[in-house]
């Protein structure tokens, strides 16, 4: 049996020799952390996804993740490192309810969380991430913008573009809604001097509790470049973890021990050893019509974006 840090030499060893570039989503463990060529947030990974230099993807996240990274680069062989890693949300809305949503709203701008299906995407005019939707929605030629899946990431770009009319789906992460206002409490109660920073996938009444709201590279990036000392983290769990590591002279507190998605930690450093193997992961393959109409709107999403 090989310890961790073997397993990792392997990976380091087999990735190169096979041309293999590992993304890895913020929320995976420390140690696929360690083994991956770009760490971070759904935009950042969709910008990696497009410009990765080596043949072969090996996606450690969910699957429209991967799903992503073969819209953007279909001449590259992608794999999803686990293929029971799916993200809930992308799942709640399916085309033919947005096909009539869109019906009885035709001068709306769809614009869709990347936590979507490929299919989905097929009659969305653009995508947005957590740390792309503000700059994204302000730069949209249109008042009128009908925002899926996620109502309360939607509502938080809302609070901050209220020149345009927006209209919701209900929808949102079974991860950040078991986060609660009695959560704030407990937790502002048992640390006083700490900093409350959030997913804007958190319902709005745990939001508005919030000194900071952004994606997971951006509580990163707030908490590292923060005075503060103390911080209370509303976001899956691994990134308590990720942030007592790299700044060990600050003290993190998860705002719920129940925020932990867990189709992200379902890959293992054991399936990511596997895939560079070549005996495990999903190659992912898409319908090339699907592929092409998908990419508009991500393609949208990183000139709007810039
Ligand atoms: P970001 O990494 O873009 O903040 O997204 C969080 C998330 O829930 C991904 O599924
Ligand atoms: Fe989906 Fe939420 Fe998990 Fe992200 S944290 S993959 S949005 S269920």
């Amino acid at each position: 049996m090989m310890t961790t840090r073997q397993l990792q030499d392997e990976i380091l060893r087999l990735k190169k020799e096979k041309d293999i570039c590992i993304l890895a989503h913020a929320y995976q463990s420390h140690e696929i952390l360690e083994v991956a060529d770009y760490t971070g947030d759904s935009y950042g990974l969709s910008q990696q996804a497009a410009k990765a230099p080596q043949k072969n993807v090996l996606m450690c996240g969910v699957r429209f993740m991967a799903e992503t990274v073969k819209i953007l680069s279909p001449e590259k062989t992608v794999y999803l490192s686990n293929s029971g890693a799916g993200c809930p949300m992308a799942e709640q809305l399916d085309v033919e309810m947005l096909s009539a949503l869109k019906e009885s709203n035709p001068d709306y701008t769809v614009v869709a969380y990347i936590n979507t299906t490929s299919e989905l995407k097929t009659i969305c005019d653009v995508c947005v991430t957590s740390s792309s939707a503000l700059k994204i929605v302000n730069n949209i030629d249109n008042d009128k913008i009908l925002f899926i899946p996620d109502c309360n990431l939607g509502a938080w770009v809302e609070k901050q573009v209220p020149q345009k009319t927006f209209k919701f789906v209900h929808g949102g992460c079974p991860t950040h809604l078991r986060m609660s206002v009695r959560d704030v409490k407990k937790a502002r109660g048992a640390h006083p001097e700490a900093k409350l920073l959030v997913h804007p996938e958190c319902l709005p009444e745990v939001s508005a509790m919030a000194d900071y709201i952004g994606s997971t590279t951006g509580i990163m990036k707030y908490a590292k470049e923060s005075d503060a000392k103390e911080f209370i983290i509303g976001t899956e769990n691994s990134i308590v973890q990720h942030l007592q590591y790299e700044c060990p002279d600050k003290k993190f507190y998860p705002l719920s021990k129940d925020c932990v998605c867990h189709n992200m930690k379902l890959t293992t450093l054991m399936d990511v050893y596997n895939c560079v193997c070549g005996q495990g992961g999903e190659e992912i393959k898409l319908d090339e019509n699907v592929r092409v109409k998908a990419k508009a709107c991500i393609d949208t999403m990183l000139t709007l974006g810039e």
